[in-house]
């Protein structure tokens, strides 16, 4: 089919044709929006789900209704390698000196307290390194605080010092942080800090989040109150919205599914976003028909898209694996969903559970797995399990 009408968007965080399945997130998003303009508290949500369910999307999503009531927004994203998680300080910074700038520029003239707030922005970015920016606006920076190194110390004063502004122009400060369990510990204690004691005085700071399923354990892990969090779990799409996912944006450039194509699309898919896009997108490339997908067409897609699921998401996942990580993997994929370390255990030939803590530990901080529950592994990719059956013992 003619591939410049193609409407799939597979990729990691590309917003789809279609945001379907997701009302009651993108209503509660407004919500905190809309309270914070009334000087109302909100909690900001904090996503969490199996890899390419769509959570980036939902916060970019989020993002884009707090920068359209005029917020002040900063993304940054968790990294796992060492050498990036030193730079967050910076990157951070150098987010919040482009959306001083956007914020300021807004404006004819700067009232005192946004003066004050824009004193302590510029101030905390040369703090934190943010070289090659400037503010270039007409402030002070060595007038301004969060500057004395202490993470915690110096967000909690940039808040304070921008909070006053914030609340003159009905506005928030939203902090965007994806793939947020690979933040650095301490810009991540800094940040659910500020952020419960946001809560506790009424300030309109809201810190959003998204990543992976051991989220809400991860950051319980950081700081004991994180359960004031408002967690909220995405997951994948139902029946009638996965059909809709595939139907609704071919059939806007006049292009319908068999109900056998569709039927069995919907079903290989699993209603996974991610997976949606990928079928999507090769039964359209594949089609050979002018404006109809019909099952063989969707057979033919099934086995590509098979094919750039393996390229795209599994090998580079399971080749990062050492060979004790891969044949943990190997265990847990005879199980459909959930293991049970106690079955792994034996499985595997070892004493106890502790035998695989170390190996357990390693795929964790990786991200290939997580714990569900005590007692229980999981992996953090659908389909990760059919993946690994189909991988030659080496
Ligand atoms: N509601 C939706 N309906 C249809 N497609 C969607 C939806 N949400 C996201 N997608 C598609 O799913 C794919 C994955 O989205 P996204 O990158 O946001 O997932 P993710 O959960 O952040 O994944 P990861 O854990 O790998 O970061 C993208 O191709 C996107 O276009
Ligand atoms: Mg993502």
């Amino acid at each position: 089919m003619d591939q410049r009408f193609n409407p799939y968007t597979p990729g990691a965080g590309k917003r789809p044709p279609a945001l379907v399945g997701r009302d009651s997130e993108l209503t509660a998003g407004q919500v905190v929006v809309d309270r914070t303009a009334r000087g109302r508290s909100a909690t900001a949500p904090i996503f969490h789900g199996l890899r390419g369910v769509g959570k980036t999307v939902l916060l970019k999503a989020l993002h884009a209704q707090a920068e359209s009531a005029g917020w002040l927004t900063v993304e940054i994203e968790g990294k796992q390698e060492a050498a990036e998680q030193h730079r967050t300080k910076q990157r951070l910074a150098r987010g919040l000196v482009a959306a001083a700038r956007r914020t300021a520029g807004r404006r004819s003239s700067l009232s005192e307290s946004w003066r004050r707030a824009l004193e302590t922005l510029s101030s905390f970015s040369v703090a934190a390194g943010a070289s090659g920016v400037e503010l270039s606006l007409d402030v002070d920076p060595s007038r301004g605080r969060g500057d004395t190194g202490d993470p915690e110390l110096d967000l909690e004063e940039l808040v304070h010092d921008v909070v006053p502004a914030l609340r003159e122009s009905g506005t928030g400060f939203g902090v965007f942080v994806d793939e947020i369990q690979d933040l650095d510990p301490a810009t991540l204690s800094a940040l659910i800090s500020v952020q419960h004691r946001a809560a506790q005085n009424d300030w309109p700071f809201h810190l959003y989040g998204a990543g992976l399923p051991n989220v809400p354990a991860r950051l319980a892990e950081v700081r004991s109150y994180a359960e004031r969090f408002h967690f909220v779990q995405v997951g994948a799409l139902s029946t009638t919205d996965a059909r809709a996912a595939f139907a609704d944006p071919a059939a806007e450039e006049g292009v319908r599914y068999e109900r056998a194509a569709l039927d069995r699309l919907v079903e290989v898919s699993g209603g996974y976003p991610y997976f949606v896009q990928v079928f999507g997108d090769q039964a359209w490339r594949l089609a050979t028909g002018p404006d109809v997908i019909n099952l063989r067409d969707a057979e033919v897609a099934i086995a590509e898209a098979t094919a750039v699921l393996d390229d795209s998401l599994f090998h580079s996942r399971w080749n990062r694996a050492t060979p004790a990580q891969k044949t943990l993997m190997r265990a847990m994929a005879e199980d459909a969903g959930r293991s049970q370390i106690a079955d792994l255990v034996t499985r595997l030939g070892k004493r106890k559970p502790s035998d695989l803590s170390v190996t357990r530990d390693g795929l964790i901080k990786k991200g290939l797995i997580y714990a569900p529950d005590r007692g229980l592994l999981q992996f953090t990719v659908p389909h990760m399990d059919e993946y690994i059956r189909r991988q030659p013992e080496s």
